[in-house]
């Protein structure tokens, strides 16, 4: 199972709160920042953090939640790497009488008993605003758009909402046809293979619909070395704004990126003491945020922390 960083024992009597948070990986720069954000925040608000890397891997973070309930830590905190299969483990965690808060993914267990809380964006809305922009950038215009998508990681609730939110969002417009749809995984490196064989498959691309800036970035590298340009041969959008992506947005390479916010450590430090001390919570808790064209990632860019 993935690391974890503090190997003293349990919750323990000592007044402190020790939260047990189990990270999907790192397979972005949206996840680096999400993983800083949480370890800043759980410092800064005093509590004990037991932080685990499950490298991507479901079976991971169900032992690292596993090890959680032993330690007998107060709260666990995880963002599920895919939506299914949590529920024995959930129930495990709720007949030791330990909370569990849901951070950046959903599950999809019906018995919503098995978490307090869960905090993070809706990725749904975030496909919407992705293909809304481009309904918009098409509207009135004829012929065939071409459009490919790389999708995140198979099964993931970002992966899942934000190619239905997409499709809902441009179905009206029935020139704007989704040529392949693969997934890269939410890595870079994915991002520009996948694109490559896209590139050599798909006579004519119009448009790549990334599902996160790190897939766009590499899928950037791939439409360089095949001698196209980036953001004016083929329209790039992509979801997270991290700095990386913001930068190509300002340089033009990317036309559009919708904002998906990493920044969820002080929520989940808050939302963990009010469960802590039995106070009610929110059941959902979403996080706000917009959408970048370039001329506003350019203004964005001196202020963005990650
Ligand atoms: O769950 C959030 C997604 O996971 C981010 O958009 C992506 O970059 C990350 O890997």
């Amino acid at each position: 199972c993935g690391g974890s960083d503090s190997g003293s024992e349990g919750g323990g009597d000592d007044g402190k709160l020790t939260l047990g948070f189990s990270q999907v990986g790192a397979e972005s720069g949206w996840r680096t920042a999400n993983t800083e954000s949480i370890k800043a925040s759980a410092a800064a608000a005093g509590i004990e953090l037991k932080f685990s890397d499950a490298q991507g891997k479901q079976e991971n973070q169900i032992s690292d939640i596993r090890g959680f309930i032993t330690q007998k830590v107060d709260v666990i905190a995880f963002s599920p790497v895919v939506t299914s299969g949590w529920d024995a483990v959930l129930k495990e965690a709720k007949d030791a009488d330990i909370p569990v808060i849901l951070t950046d993914r959903a599950v999809d267990s019906t018995d919503t008993s098995l978490y307090e809380s869960f905090i993070g964006s809706d990725f749904k809305v975030e496909g919407q605003k992705a293909g809304e922009w481009l309904a918009k950038e098409y509207e009135g215009k004829t012929g065939d758009v071409n459009i490919v998508e790389l999708q995140g990681t198979t099964g993931s609730a970002p992966a899942i909402d934000r190619q239905t939110g997409f499709a809902d969002a441009i179905k009206a417009n029935p020139n704007l046809k989704i040529a392949k749809s693969q997934t890269g995984d939410f890595k870079r490196a994915d991002g520009k293979t996948v694109m490559e064989t896209f590139l050599q498959s798909v006579p004519k691309i119009d448009v790549l619909y990334a599902h996160n800036d790190d897939m766009g970035l590499g899928a950037i590298e791939a439409i360089e070395a095949a001698g196209k340009v980036p953001g004016k041969d083929i329209k790039i959008i992509t979801v997270d704004a991290v700095k990386d992506g913001m930068t190509a947005l300002a340089a033009g390479k990317i036309n559009f990126i919708v904002e998906c916010s990493p920044l969820l450590g002080d929520q989940l430090m808050e939302t963990a003491k009010k469960v802590k001390a039995g106070e009610a919570v929110e059941k959902r808790i979403l996080t706000k945020e917009g959408t970048f064209t370039p001329e506003q990632a350019k203004a964005e860019l001196p202020n963005r922390k990650y």
